[in-house]
């Protein structure tokens, strides 16, 4: 067993710690408060290999390994979540899922632009009554010889307004329930397809949400991924890789927000003293560091297993559960750790706390992961 980064992944980390620290940085306040898309932000983190961390560089990737993403996505996510679940859907869902299950055409066609930053891509799942239940797709693909036909609508689309492409689970075969889903590559620009209306969000609210809706959406043939009546196998595929993303950024938000108190607790003065030398300082910041290694060694771990070509869905699921809670937990920390300057904006804690909680909802609730995890253990 070897905790050792490598040189290369430290270079990694200090260059995601410097693009977030004097690149996002600067605009996230008024970003959050304003719901604008960091569209900017996001075209650069393509120029710096950010959208395309693990795609390999015969399609314009970087060609790197789970690890340097879950590195980078921590620093990212320290500073912009919003950014982060741009980068996150980007990777390991919709890149991820098109590197290995598309076809090389597929491959040649759409992966340049999406690991480039040219264009940024979503993963369409969920709709207004298939959120958890996955298997219960309204959405339909029908069968029309040499294409599909796609009606129907996806809900809370992270990246929605701006994907330039969408990966979209729709049902051809009723009958045959999960076995009958199939997963689409649609592209943005295709007759009938339209974005709805942007959420108004708690947290990330640099990040674009929408529904999509798709009427008579006609797509060709080869835009199908993988063999006929995969596409519910394909999103719990993907989403497995998915939920290190999800996790790695709730760790970031968890320390982010430990590397706030701190530097806090070291400067405030209260009866006499540097809050941090009162004991009930102390203690918070003591469990909030030994939480956060232990979701950082989760997400490492679970990066490593997915790296080496091992099972990793459980050990995903136990990264996503315990970083999104610790997330959660610790931003309330800070925020009481900081007093009346944590509950306004200028001291960033209170937007890591509602940014923390949809880590906890996303790409399968905290309860989903436990099914996953029950499941696993008593199997
Ligand atoms: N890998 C491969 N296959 C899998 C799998 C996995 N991880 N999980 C399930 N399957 C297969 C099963 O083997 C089964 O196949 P067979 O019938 O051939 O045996 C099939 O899929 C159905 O599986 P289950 O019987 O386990 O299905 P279920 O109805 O009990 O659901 C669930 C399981 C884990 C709850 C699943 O529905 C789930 O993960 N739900 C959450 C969905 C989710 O994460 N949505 C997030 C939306 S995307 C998003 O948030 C992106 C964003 O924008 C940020």
């Amino acid at each position: 067993m070897n905790f050792q980064l490598t040189e290369e992944h430290i270079m990694i980390q200090q260059a995601a710690r410097d693009f977030a620290q004097n690149e996002c940085k600067p605009g996230v306040i008024e970003r959050d408060e304003h719901q604008k898309h960091p569209t900017e932000l996001l075209r650069r983190m393509g120029e710096l290999g950010f959208m395309g961390m693990m795609v390999s560089p015969e399609y314009g990737g970087s060609g790197l390994d789970t690890i340097s993403y879950v590195l980078a996505m921590e620093e990212i996510s320290k500073v912009d979540a919003s950014c982060s679940v741009a980068m996150s859907v980007n990777n390991s869902l919709v890149c991820w899922g098109l590197e290995t299950f598309g076809s090389e055409e597929q491959k040649r066609k759409y992966l340049p632009a999406l690991a480039s930053g040219e264009t940024i891509g979503a993963f369409c799942l969920s709709e207004p009554e298939a959120g958890s239940d996955a298997t219960q797709q309204r959405t339909t693909a029908e069968d029309m010889g040499d294409y599909y036909l796609l009606n129907g609508t996806k809900n809370w689309i992270t990246n929605g307004g701006h994907a330039g492409i969408y990966l979209v689970i729709a049902q051809t075969y009723p009958e045959k329930r999960h076995k009958g889903i199939n997963a689409f590559i649609v592209e943005r620009n295709s007759p009938g397809v339209a974005v709805g209306a942007k959420e108004n969000k708690l947290g990330i609210r640099g990040s674009d949400t929408h529904s999509i809706i798709f009427n008579d959406v006609k797509v060709p043939k080869e835009n199908r991924i993988g063999e006929d009546g995969f596409g519910f196998k394909f999103a719990m595929k993907t989403l497995d890789g998915g939920r290190i993303g999800i996790a790695s950024q709730a760790l970031g938000i968890a320390s982010g927000a430990f590397e706030l108190s701190l530097a806090y607790a070291k400067q405030r003065k209260a009866f006499g003293k540097e809050i941090s030398q009162h004991q009930a300082i102390q203690f918070k910041l003591a469990d909030m560091a030994t939480d956060i290694e232990a979701a950082r060694l989760l997400c490492l771990k679970a990066a490593y297993l997915k790296d080496q070509h091992l099972p990793y869905g459980t050990a995903a699921a136990m990264a996503k559960v315990f970083a999104s809670e610790t997330a959660m937990k610790h931003t309330i920390e800070a925020v009481q750790i900081h007093g009346g300057y944590g509950y306004v904006k200028e001291y960033h804690v209170e937007r890591l706390m509602r940014d923390a909680k949809i880590t906890q909802i996303y790409e399968g609730t905290s309860e989903v992961q436990r099914i996953v995890i029950a499941r696993n253990v008593l199997s």
